[in-house]
C-alpha cells in the first residue's frame, strides 16, 4: 500500500498575513523557478509590484523583505519561507485605508506620471526610511539608483522622498 505523502507547504508572511501554499510542479504550486513577483501578483491577488525587465535590472517589482528592497522578479518564491515582506499595499493603515506619510508625499508632489515604477519607487525609499528617517538627498538618490523610470519623474520622486523626511522631522 501506497503510503499517502504530506503534501509540501511554504508559508509566506505578507503585509502581516500567513499564506500557505502548495509547493510542486502543479497549475497551482509553486514551483522552485517561481519567482516572488509572479507569486504576489498571480496568485496573492497583490498587484503593486509591477513585472518590468525580469532581470533585476529596472526595480519595478521591488518589496521589502526582511528590512531590505529587493527585486521580487529575482528571488525565488521559496526562498523566502518564513520571511517578513511588504508589499506596497502594506504601507497603508489597514483600517482607515489612509496612505502612509510617503505614499501621501508621493501624491502631493505629483511624484509619479503613468504610475508603473512608482511602487517600485516607493517601497525602495520605504527601505531607507525605515533604517533612517533623516536621510540626506544624496542617500536618497543612492537608494533609488536602482528605480528607473521610463516617465522621467526621477526628480520629483526624490522630491517627494524628502518632503517625507521633512515631515518625519516635525514628529
Ligand atoms: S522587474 Fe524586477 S527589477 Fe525589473
Ligand atoms: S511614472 Fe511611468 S514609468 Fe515611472
Amino acid at each position: 500500500m501506497v503510503k499517502e505523502q504530506l503534501r509540501p507547504i511554504i508559508t509566506l508572511n505578507v503585509n502581516g498575513r500567513e499564506y500557505e501554499l502548495p509547493v510542486g510542479e502543479g497549475v497551482n504550486e509553486i514551483s522552485p523557478s517561481e519567482t516572488l513577483v509572479h507569486t504576489l501578483r498571480d496568485r496573492l491577488g497583490l498587484t503593486g509590484a509591477k513585472l518590468g525587465c525580469g532581470q533585476g535590472v529596472c526595480g519595478c517589482c521591488t518589496v521589502i523583505m526582511e528590512g531590505k528592497a529587493i527585486a521580487s522578479c529575482v528571488t525565488l518564491t521559496l526562498d523566502c519561507e518564513g520571511a517578513r515582506i511588504t508589499t506596497i499595499e502594506g504601507l497603508a493603515d489597514t483600517a482607515t485605508g489612509e496612505l502612509n506619510n510617503l505614499q501621501q508625499a508621493f501624491v502631493d508632489k505629483c511624484g509619479f506620471q503613468c504610475g508603473y515604477c512608482t511602487s517600485g519607487i516607493i517601497m525602495a525609499a520605504q527601505a531607507l526610511l525605515d533604517e533612517n528617517p533623516f536621510p540626506a538627498e544624496a542617500e536618497v538618490r543612492e537608494a533609488l539608483a536602482g528605480n528607473y523610470c521610463r516617465c522621467g519623474t526621477h526628480y520629483t520622486a526624490v522630491d517627494a522622498v524628502m518632503t517625507c523626511v521633512e515631515k518625519n522631522r516635525e514628529v
